[in-house]
């Protein structure tokens, strides 16, 4: 398998797997999210594909591709509160169904991890809902630690 950055001919591909990754937010958290795939979900992906700020990585099995994550440089400025944060944050993240428990997300992360060090990063972040156990397993397994929480009561 091979891991690299996206072409723009495989971005209607990667829709695909965003389609996926949209899905199991709403089946998870329906009060949050919007069914289905419209087309303005689909067409973000030309905004991120034409962000200078955010990359898209492939994995690639067989000439398929298996799995993508996109990676978001953020800079937040120093505040009254907090230092300035200067850090990749993980944006979406699937495995296509068919390919799951195969270590392809385990080496997404690793070329994330490569890259970040190699651009000068200290730091990887990422949210995720906490509905999501399977991806909470993954996201530990891998070593991230939860450092902040979103908590709600319902009404
Ligand atoms: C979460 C996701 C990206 C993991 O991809 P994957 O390629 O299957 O993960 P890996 O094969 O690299 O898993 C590595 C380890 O993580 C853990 N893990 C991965 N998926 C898990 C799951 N569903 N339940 C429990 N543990 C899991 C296991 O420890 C696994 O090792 P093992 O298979 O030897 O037990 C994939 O399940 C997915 O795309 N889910 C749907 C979309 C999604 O929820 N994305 C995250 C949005 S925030």
């Amino acid at each position: 398998m091979e891991v690299r950055f996206a072409k723009e001919n495989e971005l209607v591909r990667i829709n695909e797997l965003r389609k996926q990754v949209n899905d199991v937010h709403v089946e998870g958290k329906p009060d949050v999210f919007k069914p289905g795939f419209g087309d303005e979900l689909r067409d973000f992906i030309n905004v991120i594909w034409n962000d200078p700020e955010q990359e898209i990585v492939v994995a690639v099995a067989d000439d398929v591709i298996c799995g993508f994550v996109i990676i978001h440089h953020i800079n937040k400025p120093e505040n009254p509160f907090m230092k300035e944060r200067d850090f990749l944050d993980i944006d979406e993240f699937c495995v296509d169904e068919a390919f799951r428990r195969r270590g392809v997300a385990t080496d997404l992360i690793s070329f994330i991890k490569d890259y970040a060090k190699e651009k000068g990063f200290h730091r990887l972040e990422l949210n995720m809902w906490e509905f999501n156990r399977g991806a909470l397993a993954f996201y530990e397994s891998v070593g991230f630690e939860t450092f902040r929480r979103y908590m709600e009561i319902m009404l």
